[in-house]
């Protein structure tokens, strides 16, 4: 199954819903990642911290070879960690994650949970910036960012991030943070879509609205997040479950619905528990 594409603020077309990959490590991991591959993701996300780019450059590696799918077709993500921010380390940090990967190319490539004491963040996207600048990568952006520092990544160097992954679901929507990303022209990444299975208080409106629609929850909350213009990254350890949180594509939820999952948010929802 073909997946819908966003086009980023760099001209890039990259897909609309992406696999997460944070605790897929080992052969466990390899096979989730081959078979999300399999099911028709093309967008796979990891990170240094989570120490699995090893599997997630294998996976795709063996998953081109063995189907022929060309190579641009394919968006591998991953993110340079806050304590390597800064412009030699960062570059360094890229190349380790490119061996690692055994790929050509990272495609995107994002600057993780900056360190606000060391303030070296702008410096890192610089690097990231000259990257992209020569071609080495498709894509730039940062995850979990404030709107404060993303300002100050743009003032610095002029060039405004592509996508900004942060946590979102709909019991911490980000209406704010979402808004700005918008105004500066930033496509917005959802992690943990689905609220990374937390227990949660009131499920009423995913529910009545998987029901009236003949989905899952996870569809509608998926849905939830492509219809607000997000690029949602769930992950699931459950081979069918992954599948289908690809179906999304075919219903669509009316604007109550999708205010009825909105007012779900509230303080202390988030993983950090911060608000
Ligand atoms: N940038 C960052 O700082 C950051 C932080 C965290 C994650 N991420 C990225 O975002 C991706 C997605 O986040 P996530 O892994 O938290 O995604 P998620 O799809 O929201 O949740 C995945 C995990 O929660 C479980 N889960 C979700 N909903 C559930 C439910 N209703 N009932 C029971 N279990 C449920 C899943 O179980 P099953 O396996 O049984 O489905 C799975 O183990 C990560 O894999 C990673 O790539 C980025």
């Amino acid at each position: 199954m073909a997946v819908p594409t966003r086009t980023l603020n760099d001209g890039v077309s990259i897909p609309a819903i992406g696999f997460g990959t944070n605790s897929l490590r080992g052969d466990a991991g390899l096979g989730a990642i081959r078979s999300a591959l399999e099911c028709g993701y093309r967008l796979i996300d990891c990170a240094v911290n989570s120490r699995n780019e090893v599997e997630v450059g294998r996976s795709v590696r063996e998953f081109l070879r063995a189907t022929e799918t060309p190579r641009d077709e394919i968006f591998v993500q991953t993110k340079i960690p806050g304590h390597l921010h800064d412009s030699k380390k960062a570059l360094d940090a890229y190349q380790i994650s490119l061996e690692l990967l055994g790929l050509e190319r990272i495609d995107v490539l994002l600057l993780h949970s900056p360190n606000f004491m060391a303030g070296k963040y702008r410096d890192a996207w610089r690097t990231l910036v000259d990257l992209r600048q020569s071609g080495a990568v498709r894509s730039i952006g940062v995850s979990n960012f404030t709107a404060q520092s993303i300002s100050e990544i743009i003032l610095s160097t002029g060039i405004t991030p592509a996508v900004h992954q942060m946590e979102l679901h709909p019991w911490h929507a980000q209406e704010r943070l979402r808004a700005e990303n918008a105004r500066l022209g930033i496509v917005t990444q959802s992690w943990s879509p689905r609220g990374s299975g937390d227990p949660q208080n009131d499920t009423a409106p995913v529910v009545s609205a998987a029901t009236a629609h003949g989905v899952t929850p996870d569809q509608v909350i998926l849905r939830w997040h492509l219809q607000l213009g997000n690029i949602p990254l769930p992950m699931s350890m459950t081979p069918s479950e992954r599948c289908e949180h690809l179906s999304v594509f075919g219903f669509e939820l009316s604007e109550a619905e999708m205010a009825a999952i909105s007012s779900l948010s509230g303080p202390g929802a988030n993983t950090f528990g911060s608000g």
